[in-house]
């Protein structure tokens, strides 16, 4: 079994791509075979994350079917069981990738063989972000503690959930449902999926049923970067609390990790951050957030050694 984490932020520059690398340096020292992807079509550097300055292939290479599978775009890491596929030698026209190109790509990550796959995902809620939520019940939202970033993790929150909801439904059924309760004059309640719910369970049950499935299955689990001292330690956990009074929707605080200015140099001297600095209160932060999360995980992969060019696309 394979768990697939997308992890995604409201804004450019709130940690996704740091986090990413050193999550999944630390799923890695834990002895899972972790494949991180830099799925940030615009703006990929997840590779300068993990301390690899120049990867060989990059995803663009099986989109542009360079390559007949994506196992071929996999370079191994100086990490042992950490894996990357970078976007580092993308072709600039990536960003306007069409919906069979990421389909196509999807479903050739569902059947990579690694215990884990971490998704870094561009800023924002464009389609590109989006999309790429829809391949896993989990999700990870990092954000800092700054209100702008706030506000744009939680549109993001909202547009991932709403699109989920609409892939349960069915874009049709959806429809149905927003002019029903336009009819019932309620814009609002389609903003809020324990209305929808009850409206879908009165209108076809089958669907209620299925939806009602689909919500509980969900994990989404938020992160809060960048956290200074004269920060308040509990936003994440109220920020959860809003989220779920006004989405109705479940999401975890996995945690805050500390600002810190050797970040910044990891990053100059293009060395993971967690293999140069492993004793800091930062990297301390990471490794408790990785187990929370892994503590939440119902079913754990066993450890395995990664069956390399297994192609099994
Ligand atoms: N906890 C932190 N403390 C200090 N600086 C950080 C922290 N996390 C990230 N940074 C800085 O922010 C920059 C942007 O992070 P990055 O992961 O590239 O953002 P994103 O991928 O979300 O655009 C990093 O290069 C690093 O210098
Ligand atoms: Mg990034």
């Amino acid at each position: 079994m394979t768990l697939i984490w997308p992890i995604g932020g409201g804004k450019g520059g709130t940690g996704k791509s740091f986090f990413t690398g050193n999550l999944g340096v630390s799923l890695a020292e834990l002895g899972y075979s972790t494949l991180v992807v830099d799925a940030d079509l615009g703006a990929p550097n997840l590779h300068t994350m993990i301390g690899l300055t120049e990867p060989s292939k990059s995803l663009s290479d099986f989109i542009y079917k360079r390559t007949a599978t994506l196992t071929e775009t996999v370079d191994e890491t100086h990490i042992p069981q950490l894996y990357l596929i970078s976007g580092a030698r993308n072709n600039l026209d990536i960003v306007n990738l069409a919906h069979e190109q990421k389909v196509r790509v999807m479903r050739a990550i569902t059947k990579l063989p690694y215990d884990f796959i971490l998704l870094d995902l561009g800023a924002g809620t464009s389609f590109n972000t989006i999309d790429f939520f829809m391949i896993s019940d989990s999700g990870i939202f990092i954000t800092t503690p700054e209100p702008t970033a706030i506000e744009n993790i939680y549109r993001l929150i909202r547009s991932v959930y709403f699109r989920k909801i609409r892939q349960v439904l069915k874009l049709q059924h959806f429809q149905v449902l927003a002019e029903e309760a336009g009819k019932r004059n309620q814009d609002a309640t389609v903003n809020n999926p324990e209305i929808l719910l009850d409206m879908v369970r009165e209108m076809d049950p089958e669907q209620g049923k299925n939806l009602e499935e689909a919500l509980r299955s969900f994990q989404f689990q938020l992160v809060v970067n960048q956290v200074r001292r004269q920060d308040n330690p509990n936003l994440g956990s109220l920020v959860c609390k809003i989220i779920q009074k006004h989405l109705g929707l479940r999401i975890t605080f996995a945690g805050n990790i500390s600002f810190d200015d050797r970040i910044h140099d990891s990053v100059c001297q293009k060395v993971s951050y967690l293999r140069k600095y492993p004793y800091t209160q930062a990297a301390t932060d990471i490794r408790d957030i990785c187990k929370s999360m892994l503590s939440l995980v119902e079913t754990l992969p066993a450890k395995r050694e990664q069956e390399k060019a297994s192609g099994s696309e």
